[in-house]
């Protein structure tokens, strides 16, 4: 088959956009607004940028909010900082409770129940109960019209500054134990991947 996205003719009862750019990370950002309430959402139009500088970026969509930006976005475009928390399997159910729309200045670290402890760099706290913390200086924002005139994407572009790993995590030869980590990718629709020992396997790049 072909379509062409804006003219929606693919003809199959859901927009399988989502299912082709597979499986995406979830950057799980940790974020603090000007008062001081902690937020916590799941973003997987998430990457890894560039290596050095390490660098990620999160692309936030509408909001339901007047200003039309979604909480994570808008408190660090404010605050300058921000944190990526890895998904594990051991947290989905929770990472996907932090995705509920709720009023800005809801504390969904607080919702899920999750722990939040302090970052070594920025003010934007980690959970405690992630695997992987990545403390982010907000770089800039590349913004992305939406088909419909009134909507925005906003890419959000970060510095990796400080990066915690559980040392439970790294084994002995000094590799990360990403087979224990398991982390979650995500798929189409509301499906999902996770990383155990069946699915990773090695190929050495060519000379
Ligand atoms: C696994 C997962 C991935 C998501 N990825 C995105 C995304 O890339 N961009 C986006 O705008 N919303 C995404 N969402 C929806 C947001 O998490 C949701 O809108 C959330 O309420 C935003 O919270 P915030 O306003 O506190 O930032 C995702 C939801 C889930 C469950």
């Amino acid at each position: 088959m072909f379509y062409e996205p804006k003219k929606k003719n693919h003809g199959l009862p859901k927009n399988p956009f989502n299912s082709l750019v597979i499986p995406r990370p979830i950057g799980w950002i940790s974020s603090i607004d000007l008062e001081g309430v902690f937020n916590l959402a799941p973003y997987s139009f998430f990457n890894a940028v560039s290596y050095s500088p390490p660098t990620v970026m999160f692309s936030a969509g509408v909001g339901t909010a007047t200003d039309k930006t979604k909480d994570s976005a808008r408190n660090v475009e404010n605050t300058g900082e921000f944190v990526c928390n890895m998904a594990t399997w051991d947290t989905r159910k929770e990472m996907n409770q932090s995705s509920a729309t709720l009023d800005s200045g809801t504390d969904e670290i607080a919702l899920t129940g999750l722990t939040p402890i302090p970052s070594s760099m920025v003010s934007a706290p980690r959970i405690a109960e992630a695997p992987v913390h990545l403390e982010c200086k907000y770089l800039k924002t590349v913004e992305i019209p939406g088909w419909n005139e009134a909507d925005v994407y906003k890419l959000i572009f970060g510095e990796v500054i400080g990066i915690h790993i559980k040392d439970e995590f790294i084994t002995e030869d000094g590799l990360l134990d990403i087979e224990r980590m398991k982390p979650i990718g995500r798929l189409g629709y509301n499906d999902y991947t996770k990383i155990d020992a069946n699915s990773v396997f090695t190929l050495n790049r060519p000379k």
